[in-house]
């Protein structure tokens, strides 16, 4: 065992979507739609499709590899690896283990744990808790999704919002104090569970001739309701972190929302008093990619300099389930 370690910090980061686009304008020639109606609802124009035969762990192990190169390390290095999906490759073996072969990591711990698109923060607070521990060293953290394969191509309400892709971060300890992922604050309402679900596939409703005709195997959402719990789950989770932590709204230098809605976003920023120029966005070229989406994000606004030493970035999701989460950073 190593000693437990003052502070853990993002060692890197890496993203993957798939080459295919699929526009408003596309889905409107399979679902009555249009990319006006699209577009004004929910500020998405595009999204990737991942190919037929790429799965949630290729894409995850695709982003893991440039996380791996940012993080100048090597496989052998990571000793933990959680994915967040809730598009796996299959039930089980869990797509953890899945891409762990495809990295060629021969010593970790690996697992899958399904909170939908709040799923990469759960993952985060749960990898800094083991590295925290002074057991693990480089945790490999992925959020990946092929909501492709769940998605009711003929069910305009829901297949126009979704995207395929995945997002990676590598976590590990630091000796500097009070840097990193500072804290965490996660919840969870059963009691909304059926607001956004997919009854088929699972032991309540395994694979049968029925279940596919009555399309049980795609994901079913009431849109409305999904959008209303959004914007208070994920106002009460940011307001909750900031206010355990001593900190102000206009503090955040960065604020990276899960990409479900343009509007959900705006609200949230005039709610937090936050200007939209401080919210990390990236929702119009993918659409909402569940766990994926904010590892993505993360990735893309490290990348472009978003993020500078000392500045406050604010990590905040919602999904299935019901779930939230917020995460806070602080740059080293
Ligand atoms: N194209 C054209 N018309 C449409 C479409 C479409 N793609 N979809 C719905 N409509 C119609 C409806 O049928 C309805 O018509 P009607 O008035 O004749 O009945 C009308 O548009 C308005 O429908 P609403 O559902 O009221 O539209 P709303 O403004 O609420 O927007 C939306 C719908 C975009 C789904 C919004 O409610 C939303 O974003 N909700 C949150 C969804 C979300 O974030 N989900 C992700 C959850 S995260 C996870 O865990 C996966």
């Amino acid at each position: 065992m190593n000693a437990t370690p003052r502070s853990v910090v993002i060692e890197g980061t890496g993203s993957y979507t798939p080459d295919t686009i699929k526009t408003n304008s596309n889905l409107a020639e399979i679902v009555n739609t249009s990319d006006e109606w699209i577009f004004t609802r929910t500020g998405i124009k595009e999204r990737r499709i991942a190919a037929e035969n790429e799965s949630a762990s290729d894409m995850g192990a695709a982003a893991a590899w440039r996380a791996l190169e940012a993080a100048k390390l090597d496989a052998s290095d990571i000793d933990l690896v959680i994915v967040a999906t809730i598009t796996p490759d299959m039930p089980f073996p869990s797509t953890a283990c899945l891409v762990q072969t495809k990295l060629g990591i021969t010593d970790a711990v690996c697992m899958d744990i399904e909170a939908a698109c709040s799923g990469f923060v759960y993952i985060m607070e749960v990898a800094a808790s083991m590295i925290r521990s002074g057991r693990y060293r480089h945790a490999l953290i992925i959020g990946t999704e092929k909501l492709s394969s769940i998605l009711d191509w003929e069910d305009r309400t829901t297949c126009v919002l979704f995207g395929d892709g995945a997002g990676a971060a590598i976590i590990g300890p630091s000796d500097t104090p009070d840097i990193g992922l500072l804290d965490f604050k996660l919840g969870s309402d059963g009691a909304q569970g059926d607001v956004l679900y997919m009854p088929g596939g699972g032991s309540a409703n395994p694979a049968t001739l029925d279940s596919i005709n009555d399309r049980l195997h795609f994901l079913k959402m009431r849109g409305r309701e999904v959008f209303k719990l959004a914007v208070k789950v994920m106002e009460q989770a940011a307001q909750e972190i900031l206010e355990q932590n001593g900190l102000e709204p206009d503090q955040l230098s960065c604020l990276i929302p899960h990409q479900a809605n343009l509007r959900i976003i705006e609200l949230l920023s005039s709610r937090l008093n936050v200007p939209m120029e401080r919210f990390y966005l990236n929702l119009e070229k993918y659409g909402n990619t569940s766990a994926a989406s904010i590892p993505i994000a993360l990735d893309e606004a490290i990348r472009s300099g978003r993020t500078a030493p000392g500045d406050y970035t604010l990590l905040v999701a919602f999904g299935a389930g019901l779930t939230w989460g917020a995460a806070l950073l602080k740059t080293p």
